[in-house]
């Protein structure tokens, strides 16, 4: 059988790269399938479900689950969310989506995410909603990653729930700990378009004479960081 991976991108493969062994993995947007269908070829994990809101998705999902004969290891599913996850999950992946309704998602649902052993966020933007939610209600992080497809760099945080206290400061939000103490190579490439928005914000609020000296603080120490690497 041919594999999956020759279709995947380089974000697509770093998602599947961090699931742990498994015997079962919720893929919630699933979409294409892609990453199931990868976690299944690999022996990763024995049983998957690849969920959507939409049936389109679903639709294509199916296709592609069949091209690979895996319909009998992967089920489609439509729902939102977290809403159509089992209530003791052992790995669930939500990656693609914008980091506020990811954590709109974990919300409605913060029980599911509490009681899987690891909860692979790959978010398209606003990290530092996710991590300052998820680190302020009990959850760690694992580890994180960053890849890169043309300009763009993509992130990857593995959470679980551990009831910690949360002791990050304002600026860790954006920055994550966990790439700066790792000296992540492409740190400096993931934190200037951080920079650069908050640049902006602080621009805006020059004009409209409403500055706010916490993101003029959370912007100087991204730069510090950068100057660093
Ligand atoms: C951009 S695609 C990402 C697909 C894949 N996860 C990836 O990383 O390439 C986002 C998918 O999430 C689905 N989606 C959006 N909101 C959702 C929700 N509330 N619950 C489940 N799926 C949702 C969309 O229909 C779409 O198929």
């Amino acid at each position: 059988m041919t594999s999956v991976d020759k279709r995947m991108s380089n974000r697509l493969k770093m998602i599947a790269e961090s699931i742990s062994s498994c015997s079962l993995v919720y893929d919630i947007g699933t979409d294409h399938a892609y990453v199931p269908i990868s976690l299944l070829q690999k022996g990763t994990c024995e049983n998957a479900f690849a969920t959507d809101i939409k049936i389109g998705p679903l639709i294509i999902a199916k296709k592609n689950i069949q091209n690979y004969h895996l319909e009998e290891k992967i089920t489609t599913k439509q729902g939102n969310g977290l809403d159509v996850v089992g209530d003791n999950p052992e790995c669930i992946i939500i990656a693609g989506m914008g980091g506020i309704l990811i954590t709109e998602l974990i919300k409605n649902n913060i029980n599911k995410a509490e009681n899987t052993k690891q909860l692979i966020i790959q978010a398209m933007n606003a990290e530092e909603i996710i991590r300052k939610f998820m680190l302020k209600n009990g959850f760690s992080i694992e580890f994180e990653k960053l890849t890169q497809e043309g300009n763009k760099i993509y992130n990857l945080i593995s959470f679980s729930y551990k009831n910690s206290v949360n002791d990050y400061l304002e600026y860790e939000y954006f920055s994550s700990r966990y790439l700066v103490s790792n000296n992540n190579i492409l740190l400096k490439k993931y934190l200037k378009p951080k920079i650069k928005r908050l640049n902006d914000i602080i621009k805006g609020q020059v004009i409209t004479n409403t500055i706010d000296m916490d993101i003029i603080h959370i912007r100087n120490k991204l730069e510090e960081i950068v100057n660093d690497c």
